[in-house]
């Protein structure tokens, strides 16, 4: 495990433009932080937040073009916002460059953005610790509520999250991402148990 996380970091060093990296920096201090308080997985919570965003410099077209030379299926709400491939992308590259094969990483890197149907304990840190950087929350004050729940409660924050992002999209007129429906309604559901 050791070893892959040398070879991100060497990839995100070489490859990824400044302002990647730091968000990669912070998402992963955030991403231990969260993992020491819930008691979840640091090694994979780290391998999957070093990954996730290896593609997000991408410009619209460029992550079309590799989408379709790995013979990806491309969703209507995905040609539509292509940005939303590049975790998929990061999940394929991770696989084939970096031999990742462990599941709940691949997940964690591939639904990043939208969510899914039932994430677990390492997905939801992984997402919160994206979603966190600190200067996400700086630029936008909805999200330090749901930092402040995140220091409890893994499901609560990402439940809050995923309306607050939910409905910032319907207001701002755009598609919303099948996952991200399935991914609030499965917590909802599970939340209200
Ligand atoms: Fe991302
Ligand atoms: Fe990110």
């Amino acid at each position: 495990m050791a070893i892959i996380k040398d070879q991100l970091i060497e990839h995100i060093e070489n490859k990824l433009p400044d302002s990647l990296k730091t968000h990669i920096y912070r998402s992963c201090e955030v991403g231990r932080k969260l993992c020491g308080i819930h008691s979840v997985d640091t090694e994979k919570v780290e391998i999957a937040l070093l990954g996730h965003d290896l593609y997000r410099a991408y410009s619209d077209n460029e992550m079309l073009n590799v989408a379709e030379e790995k013979e990806i299926e491309i969703s209507y709400v995905e040609k539509a916002s292509p940005l939303l491939l590049h975790g998929v992308l990061a999940s394929i590259t991770m696989q084939e460059q970096y031999k990742v094969s462990d599941k709940q990483i691949i997940e964690s890197i591939k639904y990043h953005t939208s969510g899914m149907e039932e994430m677990d304990e390492v997905f939801m840190t992984v997402f919160l610790a994206d979603k966190l950087d600190p200067k996400k929350i700086e630029k936008n004050s909805q999200l330090e509520p749901i930092n402040q729940t995140a220091q409890y409660s893994l499901s609560d924050a990402t439940l809050m999250y995923l309306n607050m992002k939910i409905s910032s999209i319907i207001d701002s007129g755009h598609l919303v991402h099948p996952d991200s429906l399935d991914a609030r309604n499965s917590l909802l559901l599970k939340t209200r148990i």
